[in-house]
């Protein structure tokens, strides 16, 4: 919030106006005195005030007109009106006009303080109550951006709220490149053309430089450009804008950037609080989802490679698991699924075949139907994958269900359980329909490949026998067109 408030004065009288500006200056209030509209309008077309002691007569019309002007640029403004008539007239034409009280002349100066510093009480109480409820506010819609688990997303959210709150024509967020931490990269920006994003920046170049050497913002503005001499600014006297760093573990990761051009309104100091609350909270989520998507992905290569050992050798097998990954993630996605329960659902569908590598190599390549026996070890593999997997019993969830259950049926008779319909997890219906396409349009010793429309006759025969009906449609009407 800005240090002191700042109060117009416009009277045409050189002397009262002298009389008014000496007690409020010692007050310590900052004033602004104009002997007419236009010079009143000129003087606060930067920086608005606070308070406005108006009188009704000004050289160039009244003091009622000047404040209908101001009002509608600054709607927070209070007024004062000076008026020649009587109390009760002037009471009455103060109220009329939207004024918060009035001084009759003649008025002594401790009428004026007392009147002064009861407005001055009331509009820093208004703006204690304005700005807690603007921060908290505005700190829901900060958590809610932040929540995202995805990072264009969230990169996305942040710039936007920024700008929006920020009254801005510009937001952007440039972050420190991980694999070169000596540039920043422009991720996200509004108000900004397209081509700029992505575009790369020294972190030692200009004011972005020297913000990320300091590890603390700064706020460009006319009422701060007296203590910005020293900074590198290419400012032309127009508009006004907030840098602040991102900070994690006492690194700069980041910048948060909003400027405002057109808004008549610079930024000022009191607008430095909530948008640290923002680059706080996204510091936080940056670093958390950036963590979590590395994790996922080590987890991934992990997956991928051990399903290709496992695959090895065995041509009918090879890629399976990769190729039913991709199917399995186009029909999750679709479910309408929390992001984590998809990268669930794709690991399960990798990963439910490990078990095999305990089969025997002459069951699993044999010419022949295989034995009862046999066939008792094969359905084994669900389980097996698991203890593999997961020797703990850690694992729950889509990532469990979709590997312990990807044989089920959804008319019954499937293994391990011959659960039935929804009895069956979701993650090892939506698993159960990719694998049998890609089962379908794979070669076998005994078929061809089927192409994708005899598969997809195939996967409507089977479905509500083997496969869940809904996603079998979904699966035929919106992932195979795209495959
Ligand atoms: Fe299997």
């Amino acid at each position: 919030m800005r240090d002191r408030l700042r109060v117009l004065v416009a009277e045409d009288e050189e002397t009262i106006l002298n009389i008014i500006r000496i007690p409020l200056e010692r007050m310590g209030f900052q004033v602004v005195t104009a002997r007419s509209i236009a010079e009143a309008l000129s003087k606060t077309e930067r920086e608005g005030p606070d308070l406005a002691i108006l009188d009704w007569v000004l050289e160039d019309g009244s003091g009622v007109a000047l404040f209908q002007k101001l009002k509608n640029r600054y709607p927070d403004l209070l007024g004062l009106l000076i008026t020649g008539h009587s109390a009760t007239e002037g009471a009455r034409q103060a109220e009329s006009s939207g004024f918060w009280d009035f001084l009759a002349k003649p008025f002594t100066v401790t009428e004026l303080v007392s009147k002064t510093k009861r407005s001055a009480e009331f509009l820093l109480m208004k703006k204690a109550k304005d700005r807690s409820e603007r921060i908290a506010r505005f700190y829901q819609r900060i958590l809610e951006v932040t929540a995202s688990r995805d990072l264009t997303a969230l990169m996305k959210g942040i710039i936007s709220l920024a700008r929006e709150e920020g009254k801005a024509d510009i937001a952007s967020l440039m972050l420190v490149d991980p694999d070169d931490p000596s540039r920043f990269i422009i991720a996200a920006a509004d108000g900004l053309p397209e081509d700029l994003v992505q575009k790369v920046v020294p972190v030692t170049e200009g004011v972005a430089g020297r913000i990320f050497e300091k590890g603390s913002g700064l706020l460009i503005a006319p009422q701060t450009l007296e203590d910005l001499k020293d900074w590198p600014l290419r400012y032309g006297g127009a508009g006004s804008a907030l840098c602040l760093p991102l900070i994690s573990a006492g690194r700069v990761i980041g910048l948060l950037n909003i400027t405002r051009l057109t808004n008549p309104q610079p930024l000022t100091p009191s607008d430095w609080e909530p948008f640290e609350l923002l680059t706080r909270r996204a510091s936080e989520a940056l670093t958390t989802l950036r963590a979590l998507l590395k994790a996922a992905c080590l987890r991934w290569i992990a997956f991928s490679s051990f399903a290709r050992y496992t695959e090895e050798g065995d041509p009918h097998r090879k890629g399976t698991a990769e190729r039913s990954g991709q199917l399995t993630r186009a029909l999750a996605d679709l479910a309408d699924l929390p992001s984590e329960e998809v990268e669930e659902i794709v690991l399960a569908s990798i990963a439910r075949d490990f078990g095999m590598v305990r089969i025997p190599e002459q069951i699993l390549k044999k010419p022949a139907p295989l034995s009862d026996e046999e066939w008792m070890l094969v359905k084994q593999h669900p389980k097996w994958s698991l203890e593999i997997l997961d020797p703990q019993g850690a694992v729950t969830g889509p990532l469990r269900g979709g590997i312990f259950h990807h044989h089920e049926r959804f008319g019954g008779g499937g293994y391990p359980f011959g659960l039935k319909g929804e009895e069956i997890p979701l993650s090892a219906r939506i698993i159960s329909v990719a694998d049998t396409f890609d089962a379908l349009t794979r070669p076998r010793p005994y078929r061809p490949a089927l192409s994708h429309q005899q598969a997809v006759q195939e996967l409507l025969r089977l479905s509500g026998q083997q496969l869940d009906p809904d996603l079998t449609q979904l699966f035929v009407t919106r992932v195979i067109p795209q495959v």
